[in-house]
C-alpha cells in the first residue's frame, strides 16, 4: 500500500487516482478548484465516464480514496506525488507548462522526506529535467522524477487503467522505476522501461502514430471517392495485415478531443524546437482540417446554398460515451453552417451543456435526434453514437423535409439507404 497524492482531479488525474486506489493504495487527490473538490466528495463526478462514480464511491467508502484542496499537505503526507494538471495548447502550439511548473515549485516547498514525483500529463520532452531544476533550487531533500505518461481513453478511461496494455516508466533512478513498477503491478505485466525523456517522447509518439492512421485513412478515403472504391473495404483489406491492424481506420469527419489535436501540434513544436522539419505531422493535421470542410463542402452541393435552410446535427461529443467537446467536429462545423445562412438543431443525448458552453445559442439543442428532424433540409452526422446507429430510419424520411443525409462516420450500408429512398453521402464510399 502506497500513500499517493495526485494533484489535478482533470480526466487523467481523476481516473488514475481512483484506479491506483481500487488497487489498495492510499490515495489523494487535490485539486485548488474548491467548487469541483466540494463536489466530487459528495460524490458529484465534474466528466462523464461510464463506471468512474461507481468506484469513486466505493473508494471514498472505505477511505482509500480522499479529496482535498489543501495540496500542501498532501504533498507531505505522501511517498509517491502525481502531476496531472492540464498542458493546454498554446497559440503557438506549445504545450503551455504554467501549471506544472507551478506545481513544481508547490512539491519542492513541502518537500518533507524522499518523494517519486511523476508526471502523468502530456509534458514536452524536456519537462521532467524542468522540474528537477525547480525542485532543486528550492529545495535539498531527496527525490527523483518519473515520466509514467497516460494511454487511457475518454469513455473507457477505467477499462483501460485496470488492464493497461503497457505501462511506460522512465524513471531517474532504479529506486523510483521499483517503487512506480511496484504500483503498476496490478494493472499490467508489460512494462517498458525508460529513460525520462523518452517515456515522455512514447505519448507524443503513440498519440501521433494514431492521428497519422486516420489521416492517411481519410487520405484513401478522398481518393477512393475520386475512383469509386469503397473505403470500409480498403480498411478492412490491409487491417487483416496483422502489421497494420484493424484499428484506428475508421474514414470519417477527422479526430478530435482533447489530445489528437493537442499533441500533434505540440509534436511539432518539439521537432521544429531540436531542428527537425516533421512534414509528415504537418501533413496528419492539414487533412485533418481539411476533412471538416469537406463534409460542409457535400453538403453545400447537394442543397446548392445553405442560406435559409434548416440542418439536423446529430452529434456533438467528440465521439461517444463522453461529454467532452474538445476540438469537435461539431464545434467546429456548426458556426461554418451558420455563417453560410443556415439553422441549425443539433443533437446530442449528453454533451449539450459542454456544447453550450462553446456555441452559445448558434443552434438549438435536443436531447430526442426526431425533434431536430421535423422539416429539416438535411441531416449531418458528426458523432458514431449508438443512438444515432440505431435510428428508425422510416421516422427519419417521415420528418426529413427532403430525404438528405451526410454521413462523416459512415454509419449505415449504402444499400439500405438507398432502399429507403434517401439521398445518402457518406466518406468514402460510392453514393
Ligand atoms: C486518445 C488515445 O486513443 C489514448 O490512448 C490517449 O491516452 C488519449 O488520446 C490521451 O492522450 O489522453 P481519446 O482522445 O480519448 O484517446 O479518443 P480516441 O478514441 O483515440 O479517438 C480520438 C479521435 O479519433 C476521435 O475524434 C475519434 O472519432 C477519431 N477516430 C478514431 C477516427 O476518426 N477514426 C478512427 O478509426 C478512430
Amino acid at each position: 500500500m502506497k500513500k499517493i497524492a495526485v494533484i489535478g482531479t482533470g480526466y487523467v488525474g481523476l481516473v488514475s487516482g481512483t484506479c491506483f486506489a481500487e488497487a489498495g493504495n492510499h490515495v489523494t487527490c487535490c485539486d485548488i478548484d474548491q467548487s469541483k473538490i466540494d463536489k466530487l466528495a459528495q460524490g458529484i463526478m465534474p466528466i462523464y465516464e461510464p463506471g468512474l462514480k461507481e468506484l469513486v464511491d466505493k473508494n471514498a467508502g472505505r477511505g482509500t480514496l480522499q479529496f482535498t484542496s489543501e495540496i500542501s499537505q498532501a504533498i507531505r503526507d505522501a511517498e509517491i506525488v502525481y502531476i496531472a494538471v492540464g498542458t493546454p495548447m498554446s497559440v503557438t502550439g506549445e504545450a503551455d507548462l504554467t501549471y506544472v511548473k507551478q506545481v513544481a515549485q508547490t512539491i519542492a516547498e513541502n518537500l518533507n522526506s524522499y518523494k517519486v514525483v511523476v508526471t502523468k500529463s502530456t509534458v514536452p520532452v524536456g519537462t521532467g529535467k524542468v522540474i528537477q531544476t525547480i525542485i532543486s533550487q528550492y529545495s535539498s531533500a531527496p527525490f527523483d522524477i518519473v515520466s509514467n505518461p497516460e494511454f487511457l481513453r475518454e469513455g473507457a478511461a477505467i477499462k483501460d487503467s485496470m488492464n493497461m496494455e503497457r505501462a511506460v516508466i522512465g524513471a531517474s533512478s532504479d529506486k523510483a522505476y521499483e517503487i512506480i513498477a511496484e504500483l503498476h503491478k496490478p494493472f499490467t505485466s508489460n512494462i517498458v522501461k525508460a529513460n525520462v525523456e523518452t517515456a515522455e517522447l512514447i505519448k507524443y509518439a503513440a498519440n501521433a502514430f494514431l492521428a497519422t492512421k486516420i489521416s492517411f485513412i481519410n487520405d484513401i478515403a478522398n481518393i477512393c471517392e475520386r475512383v469509386d472504391a469503397d473505403v470500409s473495404k480498403v480498411s478492412e483489406g490491409i487491417g487483416l495485415d496483422s502489421r497494420i491492424g484493424p484499428k484506428f481506420l475508421q474514414a470519417g469527419v477527422g479526430f478530435g478531443g482533447s489530445c489528437f489535436p493537442k499533441d500533434t501540434a505540440a509534436l511539432l513544436h518539439i521537432s521544429k524546437d531540436c531542428g527537425y522539419d516533421f512534414k509528415l505531422i504537418q501533413a496528419v493535421m492539414e487533412t485533418n482540417e481539411s476533412q471538416r470542410m469537406l463534409l460542409v463542402k457535400k453538403l453545400i452541393s447537394a442543397l446548392g446554398s445553405l442560406k435559409g435552410k434548416t440542418i439536423s446535427v446529430l452529434g456533438l461529443a467528440f465521439k461517444p460515451d463522453t461529454d467532452d467537446v474538445r476540438s469537435s467536429p461539431a464545434i467546429d462545423i456548426i458556426p461554418l453552417l451558420t455563417d453560410f445562412g443556415a439553422t441549425v438543431r443539433a443533437y446530442d443525448p449528453i454533451a449539450i451543456d459542454e456544447a453550450k458552453k462553446k456555441l452559445g445559442y448558434q443552434c438549438s439543442y435536443s436531447e430526442d435526434p426526431y425533434e431536430t428532424m421535423k422539416q429539416a433540409d438535411a441531416c449531418l452526422i458528426l458523432t458514431d453514437w449508438m443512438e444515432v446507429k440505431q435510428l428508425d430510419l422510416h421516422k427519419v424520411k417521415s420528418l426529413l423535409k427532403q430525404p438528405l443525409i451526410i454521413d462523416g462516420r459512415n454509419l449505415y450500408q449504402i444499400e439500405t439507404m438507398q432502399r429507403l429512398g434517401f439521398t445518402y453521402l457518406s466518406v468514402g464510399r460510392p453514393a
